[in-house]
């Protein structure tokens, strides 16, 4: 087989964008090899393709910090808004089935380590039940709280869709029904070599490509019909959070009756953030940007404004991202559907393994190698008219298993589980028992499907006391 069975217009978007290498390495496949490649070849847009190589490749600059960064105002816990009417505004929606769920888990997960997705992993400190359980539950327990039906969209990639899909059919959906849960692959960006600026092969016949990133989601839930599937069934808003984070409360009436009523939102997009624990914290930054809201990564935050302190003594700069969001649906489709909302993207350098195009050799870089370009979610922040930033309290909102150990790992997370699951208790006069250094000396394990706020405690059989040395589930 020869290099005009390629058709002759790709072979000459490919020399034209500097791939002629791959068109060389078309003619070395024959068959199905060959017809696969050329599907993988004609499902990205090849000339664009060539203008992010140009533009994030080995001449990269990346942009200049904004000129002028504020912090970005909030509503902050405890602070001058009234929650019960902004609670009872967001129960309204809930009851009215205009919001959904919706989790990202299209991550490769390499981090933790684990060989599966990230959802499928053990994580409640007690039981181990994995996080799509848990979320499961929640969703399963606020649709017996609010008289509905709250349809959930978990994004996946291509490298663990199967599995996804199949670990909640094999565990019957955890307890809800299948029909109300929508899987759809997140889309994918090829790897390429950051000196030539050559695509990549994984394999003889496959180009090598990562997920394009959180951000791929929005395109994601358009083109796989997601998106139209909620809208058709009344949904409005989607909360929005991430596999790996087993304490983001996905279903909140005060978030969402002020993403929606607060008169300062437009209800396109808003956020939750946490009090940075230290000035270097590894988290995004909510921050005022030309009057718009926006999330600073922590690495492109100036030194000395991450440092900066109040007249209270408190950083200035101190709204800490959890990634947790509320979206519209209409703010989606008009993401998706006007180019000048298009998210830029983010380059990350990394150790690619690939195959030579010539010679067929396997080659495993020890040096990072290769460019993978995402998009993130919170990209989008920017571009809604008007975006609140709403603050949580770092114990009940936030303990993300990233790592295998130390930081933001399971054995931080499960010390957070418990840690909340005591205040919860304690919120309603069960005694705790605690350690000299004020940590809880027991393992307590809340079910979701007993409470997924602590007034919902109340409804069921407490102790009064929990023993020393314990380990609980309710
Ligand atoms: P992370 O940034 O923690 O990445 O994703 P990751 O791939 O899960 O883990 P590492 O970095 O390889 O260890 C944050 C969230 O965004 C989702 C993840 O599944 C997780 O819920 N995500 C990330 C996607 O859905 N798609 C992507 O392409 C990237």
């Amino acid at each position: 087989m020869s290099a005009a069975t390629l058709p002759d217009t790709l072979t000459q978007q490919l020399r034209a964008i500097g791939q002629s290498h791959l068109v060389g390495h078309a003619a070395t496949l024959d068959g199905a090899s060959h017809d696969a490649f050329l599907a993988q070849l004609e499902s990205f847009d090849l000339i664009s393709l060539g203008n992010y190589i140009d533009e994030y490749g080995s001449s990269y600059t990346p942009p200049p910090p904004p000129a002028s960064i504020e912090p970005a105002s909030c509503y902050t816990l405890g602070g001058d808004w009234d929650v019960n009417t902004y609670r009872a505004k967001g129960e309204e929606l809930i009851r009215a089935g205009k919001i959904a769920c919706f989790t990202v888990a299209g991550g490769q997960g390499s981090r933790l380590g684990y060989d599966g997705p990230k959802g499928c992993f053990a994580t409640s400190c007690v039981n181990g039940k994995p996080l799509f359980q848990l979320f499961a539950e929640s969703i399963f327990k606020a649709q017996e709280k609010y008289g509905c039906v709250i349809p959930w969209a978990i994004m996946t990639s291509p490298l663990n869709h199967d599995a996804t899909v199949g670990f909640f059919e094999s565990n019957d959906c955890f307890g809800l029904d299948r029909g109300q849960i929508m899987f759809f692959e997140q889309g994918v960006m090829p790897s390429f070599d950051l000196a030539t600026g050559r695509l990549l092969l994984a394999e003889p016949g496959v180009l090598a490509t990562n997920p394009d990133g959180h951000g791929g989601a929005y395109k994601a839930l358009k083109v796989s019909g997601a998106l139209d599937a909620m809208r058709a069934k009344g949904v409005e808003q989607l909360s929005y959070f991430q596999v790996d984070n087993p304490h983001a409360r996905i279903i909140d009436p005060v978030f969402f009756g002020l993403h929606a009523f607060a008169p300062d939102s437009s209800g396109q997009m808003s956020s939750k953030m946490v009090a940075k624990a230290s000035w270097d914290e590894k988290v995004g930054v909510f921050c005022s940007v030309n009057g718009r809201t926006e999330i600073i990564e922590y690495s492109d935050l100036p030194e000395d404004l991450a440092k900066r302190t109040g007249a209270n003594g408190k950083l200035a700069f101190n709204a800490g991202s959890i990634a947790i969001h509320a979206i519209s649906l209409a703010f989606i489709e008009q993401m998706v559907s006007d180019p000048k909302y298009a998210l830029p993207f983010h380059r990350a350098h990394k150790k690619v393994a690939f195959v030579d195009p010539t010679s067929g050799e396997s080659l495993s870089p020890d040096a990072p190698n290769a460019i993978k370009l995402e998009r993130f979610v919170f990209d989008g922040i920017k571009l809604a008219d008007q975006s609140i930033v709403v603050e949580t309290d770092r114990v009940e909102e936030f303990a993300p298993v990233k790592n295998a150990t130390g930081a933001d790992s399971i054995g931080s997370s499960k010390l957070l589980q418990t840690e909340r699951a005591a205040r919860w208790l304690e919120s309603i006069g069960v005694s705790i028992p605690r350690k000299a250094d004020g940590s809880v000396d027991a393992v307590i394990e809340i079910s979701p499907l007993s409470a997924i706020e602590p007034g919902d405690l109340e409804a069921i059989d407490l102790p009064t006391a929990i023993e020393p040395g314990s380990t609980v589930v309710l």
